[in-house]
């Protein structure tokens, strides 16, 4: 359908939907649209777009999909005002570096996205590091990116990734030094590519004690020189009122947020697993060609005879594949193989090592990364199969070259990218 809207109006497209300016001007959080472009705007997203001079728009609305027209800028006059200061004091230091705070959906990703803009209107060498695993912009879920900008962008997520850090997982809780040591590596790989302005945005897990640990390790590693905090009241005081030494400003969270329920985010981020597995196709690769991360598994030895024959005897069985470490034993069983807790007990306590025990067929849609010989990410896979006994792993992936590291996540997917559940066995 043909909308007009006036200018001086904002607007706001919630997904799944498709539009395109026909005639006059609009832009995205400061980002120019163009005319006769199409733009998508995902499920679970809303996009604000500000009327400049009097616009024609071609819309497409998919299921459950809105639109609204309001008066005037959705973005807060704090925002301009924060951004405005922010940028008047890059003159006096370079490099500039600002994280962004705010508990899940205040925002962060938009104000990201507009302090970007404005930065590189100043022309900017603007770098955005992505830390939320979970709600990922630049990169999959399960991973923290970086992006250098060329030009203004409406979405984060059309921009692709300079670099990754794979975490594996969708949430901090239980990665918070790998979280931090990835943001670190991914700043100094930024300041060396030349970004003269850094944007870091973080994950939206704010409330509590251990949240607001990890936010304030998170600055005193990363040093920003400034903070921006996003609220709606008071969600990020016992954080905010942690830092030391770190310039703070605290802005609101605009009120034309569209919240999402988890289901919404989930389903975003499997639309964004999907964008990172198109194309995949099965590849097979002997264990012993590649570096495996995140997993026991080729890091050890076959037992020899004795100790194979000793495990047997305890066990009852022929198990299905051993791999032995110094401290560590993994026993990988047949679908079928049945082994009783007690003997499991017992041949820990006999041979004085740490038992893991996988079943055959476990490791079937993990979440993977791949890394070329240098540790650049260079995209996601499912891990579809390991065949224990010839060595060879079965990996759905649209990465084909360069081919040297693949690193174990613990989410499970299926080839559409729908989440299938958490598994930890393969961790190390
Ligand atoms: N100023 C705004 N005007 C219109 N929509 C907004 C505005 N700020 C955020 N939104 C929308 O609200 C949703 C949540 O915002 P987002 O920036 O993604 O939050 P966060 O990154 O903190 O989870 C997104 O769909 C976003 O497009
Ligand atoms: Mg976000």
């Amino acid at each position: 359908m043909k909308l007009e809207v006036d200018a001086g109006k904002t607007l706001l497209v919630d997904g799944p939907a498709s539009l395109m300016v026909l005639s006059g001007k609009a832009e995205v959080l400061g980002a120019p649209l163009k005319n006769e472009s199409r733009i998508v705007v995902r499920e679970g997203k809303r996009l604000p777009i500000e009327v400049k001079s009097k616009a024609l728009f071609e819309l497409s609305l998919g299921e459950n999909a809105k639109y609204e027209q309001v008066d005037g800028s959705t973005v807060p006059k704090t925002w301009q005002k924060v951004v405005d200061e922010i940028l008047s004091e890059i003159s006096s230091k370079r490099p500039y570096s600002v994280m962004v705070m705010g508990e899940v959906d205040s925002g962060k990703t938009t104000f990201c996205t507009f302090l970007a803009n404005k930065a590189l209107k100043e022309k900017l060498k603007v770098a955005v590091i992505d830390g939320d695993l979970g709600q990922s912009d630049v990169g999959p879920p399960s991973t923290i990116g970086y992006c250098i900008l060329k030009k203004p962008i409406k979405d984060l997520f059309d921009v692709n990734a300079k670099n990754a850090y794979f975490i594996g997982l969708t949430s901090p809780g239980r990665v918070m030094n790998e979280v931090i040591q990835g943001l670190s590596k991914l700043k100094d790989e930024a300041l060396r590519n030349g970004a003269e302005f850094l944007i870091i945005n973080t994950d939206g897990w704010v409330e509590g004690e251990e949240a607001a640990n990890y936010k304030l390790r998170l600055v005193n590693v990363l040093e920003p020189d400034v903070v921006v905090g996003i609220q709606q009241e008071y969600e990020l005081l016992h954080i905010l009122g942690g830092i030391g030494g770190t310039k703070v400003h605290i802005v609101e969270s605009p009120s034309a947020i569209r919240k999402r329920d988890r289901e919404k985010r989930k389903i975003l981020r499997e639309l964004s697993y999907k964008k990172y597995l198109k194309g995949g196709k099965v590849q097979s690769f002997l264990i012993s060609w590649l570096k495996l991360e995140g997993t026991l598994l080729g890091k050890g030895i076959f037992p020899h005879k004795e100790r194979m024959r000793e495990i047997e005897q305890i066990l009852g069985i022929h198990p299905w594949y051993c791999e032995e470490t110094s401290n560590t034993l993994l026993l990988v069983l047949g679908r079928s193989q049945r082994v009783s807790e007690e003997s499991l007990k017992r041949l820990e306590k006999s041979i004085g090592k740490r038992l893991k025990v996988i079943r055959e067929g476990e490791e079937n849609g993990l979440l993977v990364a791949i890394k070329d010989i240098n540790g650049m990410f260079l995209g996601i896979g499912i891990l579809e199969g390991i065949d224990y006994r010839r060595r060879a792993i079965k990996i759905y992936t649209p990465v084909v070259k360069g081919i040297h590291t693949i690193s174990i996540g613990q989410v499970k997917l299926d080839r559409e990218g729908k989440e299938l559940g958490i598994c930890a066995v393969f961790t190390e």
